[in-house]
């Protein structure tokens, strides 16, 4: 089984933190997304992924094309301008045979079954098969209207006003070759507003629905939303608590369940973290401090007394002593936030910025 994974989108609602990654290179509890999506299409039997790539297409290049992944081929297509999300499947033309593969959105964690998936779409024989999901706000999302057969009569990608149905495309899909011929070359074009509305009006567009699991990180809160049922499933076995390698915990820190601390990070005493706090490797939390509900990317070093709530925080980002960062703030690589600064609900800092005052209404920091 072969997989498109797309993952070339600029991502511009997780700025400024996508400034210096792609989304699927974001953690989610301690781990790259895509790491997690290859690992789950190599269980479920695909042996060749073509990453279809474009913004910051090195950074995923880098990783994937060096990183040892037995059992699997990875193959790299960067646009040099955005297709959109059917235009990279032309692109990858030469790398399909002629079985059907899948596609994915690569912003999407998930406990879907691909090879169940690949399987109803060989039993409903048409041209396409679309996972769905049922949702109550749809407005984000491609929404379906169904007949009783599991066949899709509409497809309305981010529909603006009333629509029938609250059954979402949930960006994964098997694709038969002969959608590839229907793909104009050399132009951004997209699935969900040119292929998959025609293929529903054909009467080739059909439905697998799965109600388990399912976010896309590409929204803050949802990014944060993913980070904890990752962490309520990943940290059941272990007591809620996932430790690292060579973590110190220093009497009177307190780990709150559940709780992802991740290689080489440091805690001082009287500090509570969690729950649902992910440290990434090499974070020092001071003394006295407080974290909860919050990302925090590698190398992060929180001064003593701080408290973060509800917040993502960049790699290598620097927070002084007597810190408050608030629900929402989002705070990119490598910024410096100085001793006694708040920060307000919903302030973005830009990537390297020095934060010297504190921030009382929400805004972003450049
Ligand atoms: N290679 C490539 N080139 N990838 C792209 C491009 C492009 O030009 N544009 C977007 N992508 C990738 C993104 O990186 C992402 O992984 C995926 O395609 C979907 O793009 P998003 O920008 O995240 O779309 P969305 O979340 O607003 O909507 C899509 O996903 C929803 C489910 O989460 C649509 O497919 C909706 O119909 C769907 O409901
Ligand atoms: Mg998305």
């Amino acid at each position: 089984m072969k997989a498109v994974v797309l993952a070339g989108g600029f991502a511009t609602r997780l700025r400024p933190l996508s400034c210096t990654r792609p989304k699927q290179l974001f953690p989610v509890v301690n781990r790259p997304l895509l790491d997690r999506v290859i690992e789950r299409l190599v269980d479920h039997g695909v042996d060749e992924v073509i990453l279809a790539l474009h913004y910051m297409a090195e950074k995923i290049m880098l990783r994937y094309q060096n990183e040892f992944f037995s059992d699997i081929r990875i193959i790299c297509i960067k646009e040099d301008r955005p297709l959109g999300t059917a235009g990279p499947l032309k692109l990858a033309t030469r790398y399909l045979d002629k079985e059907p593969f899948l596609v994915l959105n690569g912003d999407i964690l998930t406990f879907i079954n691909y090879r169940d998936l690949y399987e109803h779409h060989l039993k409903c024989g048409g041209l396409a098969t679309i996972a769905v999901k049922k949702v109550e706000d749809v407005s984000r999302y491609g929404v379906v209207e169904l007949d009783e057969r599991w066949r899709v009569m509409r497809f309305i990608e981010k529909p603006k006003g009333e629509v029938k149905s609250k059954m979402i495309n949930a960006g994964i899909y098997v694709l038969d070759p002969k959608v590839l011929d229907m793909i104009p070359p050399g132009r951004k074009v997209m699935l969900e507003e040119e292929l998959f509305p025609k293929l529903a009006r054909d009467g080739q567009l059909y439905a697998y629905r799965y109600d388990g699991v399912w976010v896309d990180i590409g929204k803050p809160n949802d990014y944060l939303r993913a980070n904890e049922k990752l962490l309520e499933v990943e940290a059941k076995p272990h007591n809620g608590v996932i430790m690292g390698r060579e973590v110190i915990v220093k009497k009177g820190a307190e780990l709150i369940p559940p709780v992802a601390i991740g290689d080489y990070v440091v805690i001082e005493e009287g500090s509570r973290v969690g729950p649902y706090a992910c440290l990434g490797s090499r974070c020092f939390i001071g003394k006295g401090c407080m974290i909860t509900d919050s990302v925090l990317f590698e190398g992060v070093h929180v001064g003593d007394y701080s408290a973060i709530k509800g917040a993502i925080i960049g790699e290598n980002v620097t927070i002084g002593r007597w810190v408050k960062i608030e629900r929402g703030c989002l705070i990119g690589d490598g910024a410096v936030v100085r001793d006694e600064v708040t920060l307000t609900q919903g302030v973005a800092v830009c990537p390297y910025k020095e934060v010297k005052e504190s921030i009382l209404t929400p805004c972003i920091l450049k």
